[in-house]
């Protein structure tokens, strides 16, 4: 039986891949911080789901997530947990994102790095950094979470193209969709400035191509034509594009 760790799967796109695995017969280990979702979770999918309710901001949290797994083996790792913190730069608050960058950076490089040192002893195992399209550009206000996800793009195509020059069977992907109908918008505090996919559509996207063998997952067309288009446009121009984007998700 095969089993994956899922970060984020209380929720939106991670609880979309729970889903997904567990009716494809993966066993999951569940992580999050609502316990009770992940208790509900747990007792629906039953069998040998577990779970382990953290706050991925805390320092030792993602050694503890590994530990936890200490004793199973883990065949797929989800780095899916994340959040986007909206506002000016010099009025966004300090604390806040120090949390969004324990989260979204400091928690995924920990999660990848020891689970990908076991994966390479054993030459196999999958990982899937849920990233954004935001990796592939600077966003204004929403500077913290765009240039957290450049960290993630920039991490997984890198540790990529190290597993491809060993020759190594592990695969890395970073999933990156544009605007997903969750929660995320509500903790953001921003509302939609394009139309977006649903949760399900995302996370069957970034499976699929993860068992597929994709690096960079990117769910649609229009986004993908657009992340496109931004390396053939001069970065000041792009970041006023986004700017007005951004913009337009603010909530007044
Ligand atoms: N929605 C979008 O438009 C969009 C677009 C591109 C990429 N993404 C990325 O997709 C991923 C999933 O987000 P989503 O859209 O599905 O949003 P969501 O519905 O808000 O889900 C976020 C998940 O992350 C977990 N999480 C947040 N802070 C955490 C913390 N401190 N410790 C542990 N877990 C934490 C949440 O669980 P708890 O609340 O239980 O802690 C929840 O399960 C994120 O990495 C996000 O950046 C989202």
């Amino acid at each position: 039986m095969k089993r994956a760790l899922i970060t984020g799967a209380t929720s939106g796109i991670g609880m979309q891949m729970a889903l997904i695995l567990h009716r494809q017969g993966w066993e999951l280990v569940l992580s999050g911080r609502n316990e009770k979702i992940l208790q509900k979770m747990a007792e629906k999918f039953g069998g040998e789901t577990k779970y382990l309710a953290l706050d991925l901001s805390e320092r030792d949290a993602a050694q503890r997530l590994y530990d936890f797994c200490q004793g199973m083996k883990i065949d797929f790792l989800i780095n899916n947990a994340g959040f986007g913190i909206f506002g000016e730069f010099t009025e966004t608050d300090l604390s806040a994102e120090l949390e969004l960058i324990d989260v979204n950076i400091r928690a995924v490089h920990i999660l990848t790095k020891l689970f990908l040192k076991d994966f390479v002893k054993r030459d196999s195992g999958m990982i899937l950094n849920v990233a954004s399209s935001a990796g592939f550009l600077s966003g204004p206000l929403l500077s913290s979470y765009y240039a957290s996800k450049n960290y993630v793009v920039r991490l997984t195509t890198a540790i990529r193209e190290e597993l491809r020059r060993k020759g190594s069977h592990v695969q890395i992907g970073a999933l990156c969709p544009g605007p997903v109908d969750t929660n995320f918008n509500n903790r953001a505090g921003v509302t939609f400035s394009a139309k977006p996919i649903t949760p399900k559509f995302a996370a069957e996207y970034g499976i699929a191509g993860t068992f597929a063998g994709k690096g960079l997952m990117i769910p649609t067309l229009g986004m993908k034509l657009g992340v496109i288009a931004s390396k053939f446009v001069p970065e000041e121009l792009a970041v006023r594009f986004v700017y007005e984007l951004q913009k337009r998700k603010e909530i007044v």
